[in-house]
């Protein structure tokens, strides 16, 4: 096993983004995962990109987009040899809406804004697969999460609570009740 993978696995705050993968790689042959928000520096501890692209060698792809054409530029170094990797240069929600295609897991990890990764899980849904996963990262540590919770909480839809990531199943009926809140 790779240093990351090792890294990736012992990370017991993030337990969250690995089940997620384990859970589309049982139900995909070539796995897609989009990421809002890459590696934005040399010393961050979570490192998504890396891990993810080390778990999806040779079995699927992940396309990293973030506003900052410098945080991409780092995480190209961060994350040289590998192939897997697409980085897109864009706002996420303006990238997620446009994006033509299905993918097995979306990870939201951009802005510390909890209505803005609101919106990235409302645009997330569309362009998920049946059974895809939706990671949300900094559960308690800052808000990014807590739009989505509480909205998941009235709507009385289960999803798991991992100690700085939760983690949600994506079924035809949650698809259907979110865009139903948008279409009265
Ligand atoms: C917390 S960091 C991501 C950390 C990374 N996932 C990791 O684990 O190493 C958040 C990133 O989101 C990017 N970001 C901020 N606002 C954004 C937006 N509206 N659209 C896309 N990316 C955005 C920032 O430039 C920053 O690089």
């Amino acid at each position: 096993m790779t240093d990351i993978m090792k890294e990736f696995i012992s990370d017991k705050n993030r337990t969250a983004l690995f089940k997620g993968l384990e859970m589309v790689k049982a139900n995909s042959k070539d796995i897609v995962v989009i990421e809002t928000g890459t590696i934005r520096n040399h010393h961050e501890t979570s490192r998504s990109t890396i891990k993810m692209a080390e778990y999806l060698k040779g079995i699927g792809n992940l396309i990293s987009v973030d506003l900052n054409q410098s945080h991409i530029n780092i995480s190209k170094e961060v994350c040289k040899g590998y192939d897997n990797i697409e980085w897109v240069q864009s706002d996420s929600l303006i990238f997620l809406k446009a994006f033509k295609g299905e993918v097995d897991l979306c990870y939201l990890d951009s802005v510390n804004d909890k209505d803005h990764i609101y919106n990235e899980f409302v645009l997330s849904l569309p362009i998920l697969k049946d059974g895809g996963v939706i990671i949300i990262d900094d559960y308690h540590r800052g808000q990014k999460c807590n739009k989505v919770v509480d909205v998941l909480k009235r709507l009385k839809y289960p999803f798991e609570e991992h100690k700085e990531q939760i983690l949600i199943s994506v079924t035809k009926e949650l698809k259907k009740i979110i865009q139903g809140l948008y279409c009265d």
